[in-house]
């Protein structure tokens, strides 16, 4: 688990098992700041407050618990706190779920963004019953990926067909670029 869009596929499958409808994933590039910043919203079931609890424990305490809470938020607390970040998890029952990672930009051990396109693309194709909200800052510039526009640019293509699937990359691709 190197790459951070990895991260994200990861916690954003937590979202998705919580029956999340509205999945955003957020991904601000501060460089000027020293700051990356990761934010992933749901509307899911949401946590209780043993759960909330678990979650935010640190990995390692004992291997029942590891068991118990598995290891994709602990994963990404690490990542954060290696490169001088942290892990902040807000959740209410019934509701929905924020999970914000801050990192630093420029930190030596700051892992790399790895492939954010394989991700989101990864993400939509995977669960076509959830609707998703991408954005991605790089400095003053801002790229916003949403399913619900995409879907009504692709008319009556199906987004699950290798139309569907070649347009949803090509877009992501353009809007990616439009960011460097
Ligand atoms: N977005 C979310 N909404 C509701 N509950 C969540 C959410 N994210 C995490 N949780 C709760 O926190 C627990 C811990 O999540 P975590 O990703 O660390 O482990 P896991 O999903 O149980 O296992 P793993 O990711 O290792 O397969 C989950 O089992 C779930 O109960
Ligand atoms: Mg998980």
């Amino acid at each position: 688990m190197n790459d951070l869009s990895l991260h994200i596929l990861d916690v954003a499958e937590n979202s998705v098992t919580a029956g999340a409808t509205v999945l955003e994933i957020r991904v601000v590039e501060d460089p000027v700041a020293d700051r990356l910043i990761i934010e992933i919203t749901d509307d899911g079931k949401g946590m209780d407050e043993a759960t909330l609890q678990a979650a935010r424990d640190p990995f390692m305490t004992t291997k029942k618990k590891i068991k118990q809470v598995g290891l994709g938020l602990p994963f990404l607390a690490e990542s954060a706190q290696i490169s001088g970040g942290d892990l902040q998890i807000e959740s209410i029952l019934g509701a929905g779920t924020r999970i914000t990672a801050t990192m630093g930009y420029h930190h030596i051990d700051r892992r790399p963004l790895g492939d954010l396109r394989a991700t989101i693309t990864t993400l939509v194709i995977g669960n076509p019953k959830v609707e998703f909200r991408f954005s991605h800052v790089v400095e003053n510039r801002e790229y916003i990926f949403t399913t619900w526009e995409f879907k009504e640019k692709l008319n009556h293509t199906s987004l699950s067909s290798a139309a569907g699937i070649r347009a949803l990359k090509e877009s992501l691709a353009q809007g990616e670029a439009g960011l460097r």
